[in-house]
C-alpha cells in the first residue's frame, strides 16, 4: 500500500469564461469543484492506476467536510486529522488563452493539532511501502514537518517519495528521503543557484543526494527530467511533446516513481514509466488524472541515457 501525505487539502474550484480581463465582471459558463492538493492528485493517479492507496491529512470547516466527502465520492481511502481552522480552497479561472490561479494559503494549524497528526501517521505507515510526501503546507506548521515524517516514515520502513520546496525541502533531506523530486525551479532557489541547462539540472540532482536523498530528480516540464540513483545517472527524455496542462504533471510523476518503489522496479523501468506517465497527465485538461491511451503510446518511445 501507498499513502499520500496532503497536509494542505483544498476544494478546487474552476470558473470558465469565455475571455477574463481584470477588473471587470464576468458570466461564468462552467463551475467545478474538486477535492485537491497535490497530496490528492497524487493519490488520484495512483487510484486510476489501480494501486491501493490512502491519503493522510489535516481537514477542518465546512470546506474540510466537503473534501472529505468529495473523496469518498471518489473511492479514495483517507485518514483525516481534525484541525479547527478551515480548509482552503482555490480558484482557477479558465478562459480561451490560459489560466490564472489563486492560491489561498491554508487555516493555522495549532501545535497540538500538529502533534495529534504526527501520531495518526506513525499509525498508518506501519505496514505501507512507500509514503509520497507533496504540495504546500499549512501555517503553523513546523519548517520540519516533512523532516519529521520522512523521519517516521523510514523508521517504519516505509520508502519516500518527496516533492516538496523551500525550507521543507531543505530540512527534509537531511533525513534520508529515498526520492526527492522537485522541478527546476523549486531546486534552484533552495540551492540558490540557477538551473537552466541539462548539466544544471544533473549537478542539482547530484547535490539533492549530497544532502541526503537516495535518488534525486529533477523534472524539466516538456524536456523531461534529470534522476541521479544510488547505481546511475540518467538523462530522460519524451518522445514528443504533449500538448494541454502543464498542472499536476509533477504529481503525476511522483505517483509513478511510488509505484515502482513499491514494486521495487529497476531504476531505467521505474524512469521510463516516470516519464510516460507524468506526460500523459498533460493530456487531461485537470491535475489528478493520466490519459492511459496516450501513457501507453508514449512508454516505448521514452529516450534513458545513461550519463
Ligand atoms: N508538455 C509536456 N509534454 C510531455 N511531458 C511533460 C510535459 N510537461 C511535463 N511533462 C512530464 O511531466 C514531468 C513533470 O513536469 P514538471 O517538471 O512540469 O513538474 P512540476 O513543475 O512539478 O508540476 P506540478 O507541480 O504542477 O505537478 C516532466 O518531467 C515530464 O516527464
Ligand atoms: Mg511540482
Amino acid at each position: 500500500m501507498i499513502v499520500t501525505v496532503c497536509l494542505n487539502p483544498a476544494i478546487d474550484v474552476t470558473y470558465r469564461v469565455p475571455e477574463l480581463s481584470v477588473g471587470r465582471s464576468h458570466r461564468v459558463r462552467e463551475v467545478h469543484a474538486r477535492a485537491g492538493g497535490k497530496g490528492i492528485n497524487v493519490a488520484r493517479v495512483l487510484h486510476q492506476l489501480a494501486e491501493p492507496v490512502t491519503i493522510a491529512g489535516l481537514c477542518g470547516g465546512t470546506t474540510g467536510a466537503e473534501i472529505a466527502a468529495d473523496l469518498q465520492r471518489s473511492g479514495l481511502r483517507a485518514v483525516l486529522t481534525p484541525i479547527s481552522g478551515q480548509s482552503r480552497r482555490t480558484v482557477t479561472v479558465v478562459d480561451a488563452r490560459e489560466a490564472t490561479v489563486l492560491n489561498e494559503p491554508g487555516p493555522q494549524v495549532s501545535a497540538a493539532e500538529w502533534a495529534a497528526f504526527g501520531t495518526a501517521f506513525s499509525e498508518l505507515v506501519q505496514a505501507v511501502r512507500v509514503v509520497v510526501m507533496s504540495g504546500s503546507v499549512p501555517p503553523g506548521c513546523p519548517d520540519t514537518s516533512y523532516a519529521e515524517l520522512v523521519a517516521t516514515a523510514r523508521a517504519n520502513g516505509a520508502a519516500v517519495v518527496l516533492d516538496a520546496e523551500g525550507e521543507q525541502l531543505r530540512h527534509a533531506l537531511g533525513a534520508r528521503p529515498d526520492v526527492a523530486k522537485p522541478n527546476a525551479v523549486e531546486v534552484a532557489h533552495v540551492f540558490g543557484r540557477p538551473v537552466t541547462t541539462r548539466r544544471d539540472a544533473l549537478d542539482a540532482a547530484q547535490l539533492l543526494c549530497d544532502r541526503g536523498a537516495s535518488t534525486g530528480i529533477v523534472s524539466l516540464g516538456a524536456e523531461g527530467f534529470v534522476a541521479v540513483t544510488p547505481s546511475a545517472a540518467y538523462d530522460v527524455r519524451l518522445p514528443r511533446q504533449i500538448p494541454g496542462n502543464q498542472t499536476g504533471a509533477g504529481d503525476a510523476l511522483a505517483a509513478a516513481l511510488a509505484r515502482g518503489l513499491a514494486r521495487d522496479d529497476p531504476w531505467p523501468e521505474l524512469i521510463a514509466d516516470g516519464a510516460a506517465v507524468s506526460a500523459a497527465a498533460v493530456a487531461v485538461p485537470v491535475a489528478g488524472g493520466v490519459a492511459t491511451d496516450i501513457m501507453a503510446e508514449l512508454r516505448p518511445g521514452v529516450v534513458i541515457e545513461e550519463v
